[in-house]
């Protein structure tokens, strides 16, 4: 076996295993193997298991890292965040902190409108400049993949700008970023009261656009009550579909009005939010194989009921968690917040939770097959704690504990 790479002294390497979603009880079955050691070559997983096991190593000697008897955990994988963005709402913030709903500041022409007038008024220099630092703070966190949706332009040039600033970072920075068109985020003011025209407009224009470029992977809708309804969401997501996107919705996070029922009647890859969602269409989205995306920060931060991820791995449902960062209903990329509150509130395991961060955020962006466990043949993602158990994820209540970073093979990130 050749290896670049060795991993060595790992306290305990724990991580789920496979290359699909895990499901319902299988969340919670993870491989924790003690006294464990980790080869790479090059970017992939070659082995892992316990140290006395290791095969020998053949060829030029490997990097060694001593990971000093502490824990070993795959890269977490944030499948749903709206990281470019224009501007900020911190006035908006103080808003909702007194009272004001936060549909009710959307309504008003607040809430994502502002950041859409800001993100149509900066360039894509500004949008990435403003993006890397964030990206810079997920991989200190131990975020290797990340999803960013555009939606912050509603119009064909900042929506290209937007996907544009995305690519350009993905090449300048260690952690790949996933990339998702977003146009029925909202409704713009040009478009105002006319949901459907607006619907019309972006799968004409620029959907077809976005698909030209290769700037997107996934398509995405803000399906909710007053904003996106099903038949208009239905109508943009088979469009998409008919491109070959794959799909994603916001379903059911404030009324519900069946998104959750729509991702599986479509074969959505993912269906996020789901803190209204009912029971069958829950079941629905278990029969049909849709990730359960959930976003503990935004709920926490809208004051809303957590979504019932526990009931949802009960239904046999795969769960995914992730940061929702962005500049409104959740200024925060804090997945130490997110596992806390995952398993503080909305009754997950810690085991739950690793498999919710890394093999099943990996399937909410259709990567469960490259990344998202540690194991051989899967990219080598792998973040050493500065803990000596994996449970120190939730149990050091919102404190980051990843030490060093190791993304593709290579060590990016090593806290001092
Ligand atoms: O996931 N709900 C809609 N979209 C985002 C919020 C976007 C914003 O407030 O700017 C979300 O919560
Ligand atoms: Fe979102």
């Amino acid at each position: 076996m050749k290896a670049t790479l060795l991993v060595r002294n790992i306290g305990e390497l724990a991580t789920p295993i496979g290359r699909a979603a895990r499901r319902g009880a299988d969340m919670s079955a993870i491989r924790v193997v003690a006294d464990a050691a980790v080869a790479v070559d090059v970017e992939t997983v070659v082995w892992a298991g316990p140290a006395s096991e290791l095969p020998r190593l053949e060829g030029p000697a490997p990097e060694v890292v001593d990971a000093g008897g502490r824990s070993v955990v795959p890269g977490f994988v944030d499948s749903h965040t709206h990281f470019v963005f224009g501007g900020y709402r911190d006035e908006e913030f103080y808003w909702r902190a007194s009272g004001l709903p936060y549909m009710e500041i959307h309504a008003r022409g607040g809430g994502i409108a502002s950041t859409v007038a800001a993100t149509r008024g900066a360039t894509e220099d500004e949008l990435v400049a403003s993006g890397a630092p964030r990206l810079e703070r997920m991989l200190e966190l131990g975020v290797t993949t990340v999803e960013g949706k555009s939606g912050y332009g509603l119009d064909l040039e900042t929506e290209l700008r937007q996907l544009g600033a995305m690519r350009t970072l993905d090449a300048r920075q260690p952690v790949d970023i996933v990339q998702t068109f977003m146009g029925p985020h909202s409704i713009p003011r040009e478009f105002s009261g006319s949901p459907s025209a607006y619907v019309d407009f972006v799968a004409r224009e620029v959907l077809p656009a976005v698909k030209e470029r290769g700037l997107a992977r996934f398509c995405d809708v803000f399906c909710e009550r007053g904003v996106f309804e099903l038949d208009d969401s239905r109508r943009f997501l088979e469009a998409a579909r008919r491109l070959g996107f794959g799909l994603k919705l916001h379903a059911d996070e404030i009324v519900r009005i069946g998104g959750a029922g729509l991702a599986a009647e479509l074969g959505a890859t993912s269906a996020d939010h789901l803190l209204k969602a009912s029971p069958d269409d829950l079941a629905a989205m278990a029969a049909a194989g849709v990730v359960a995306t959930c976003l503990p920060i935004t709920a926490f931060s809208l004051r809303e009921p957590y979504a019932d991820a526990r009931s949802m791995i009960d239904l046999g449902l795969a769960v995914a968690l992730a940061s929702d960062l962005n500049p409104g209903s959740c200024y925060s990329q804090s997945i130490p917040l997110a596992a806390a509150l995952a398993v503080l509130y909305m009754r997950m395991s810690v085991e739950e939770t690793l498999t919710a961060l890394t093999l099943n955020g990996a399937a909410a962006v259709g990567l469960a097959e490259d990344r998202g466990s540690i194991e051989p043949g899967k990219l080598a993602d792998m973040l050493i704690l500065d803990a000596p158990s994996y449970r120190h994820l939730a149990y050091n209540v919102g404190m980051n504990v990843v030490g060093t970073v190791i993304k593709r093979g290579k060590v990016v990130s090593v806290r001092t």
